[in-house]
């Protein structure tokens, strides 16, 4: 069964541009895919720790020394890693904080990049690991200029992360769509904006 698997990563529950829009793709993947499966994550929600001394030994000790205590700090990663490997389409939507990533979103990175589960490493390099073969990522910018060759594209610290981040999990095709100017475009001119992304979110999907 298809298997679409969302991660929202805004602090706002109510209001967020970045979900308006995967909501749209979400709405159009689940015609396309009748009967197919959705998880959703609001990584946001305070349900997602950092990563602690407990949960790097438990991710770097081999299976047959995890003890009670490290099978507990990484129980959060297998499931959140289980839900990845799962899944045929990643959908993220995710707002620029400070020009990066939230903080709620990298918690998330870091307890799904695991060795040997979502990437492995041996002479030859890096290999990635993921199943997923698609991620889907919508973008919102309270301002403007931050795309290629804008203004402000040397302060993108979100897209070209994220970018990196799933081709090297092995993720083959990764696609944006941004919605720009949330806190600054005027009302009108931020209206057709947000239907232009949500056009472009129903054809991806
Ligand atoms: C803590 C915080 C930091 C932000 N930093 C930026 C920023 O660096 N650049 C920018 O264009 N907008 C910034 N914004 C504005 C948000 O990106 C904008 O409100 C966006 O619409 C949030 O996504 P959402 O609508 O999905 O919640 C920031 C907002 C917050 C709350």
């Amino acid at each position: 069964m298809t298997q679409l698997l969302r991660i929202n990563s805004s602090s706002r529950q109510d209001g967020s541009h970045s979900a308006a829009v995967a909501d749209v793709f979400e709405a159009e993947f689940r015609r396309k895919h009748p009967g197919c499966e959705v998880i959703t994550r609001n990584v946001a929600d305070g349900s997602i720790p950092f990563i602690a001394q407990e949960t790097i030994d438990g991710f770097y000790a081999p299976q047959d020394a995890l003890t009670e205590e490290l099978r507990s700090a990484t129980a959060l990663s297998d499931e959140l890693i289980g839900e990845i490997q799962g899944s045929d389409t990643l959908l993220l939507a995710v707002p620029i904080y400070n020009c990066s990533i939230p903080a709620a979103l990298k918690a998330w990175i870091d307890q799904i990049m695991r060795i040997g589960h979502t990437f492995s490493m041996d002479e030859t390099g890096f290999r990635g690991l993921v199943k997923a073969r698609r991620a889907v990522i919508v973008c919102a910018y309270g301002s403007e200029g931050y795309l290629t060759e804008e203004p402000f594209a040397a302060a993108n610290f979100l897209e070209p992360y994220l970018k990196f981040l799933f081709t090297f999990l092995g993720v083959q095709t990764i696609e944006f769509v941004h919605v720009q100017g949330t806190a600054t475009a005027g009302p009108e001119v931020f209206a057709d904006r947000l239907e232009a992304a949500k056009g472009e979110a129903r054809q991806a999907a």
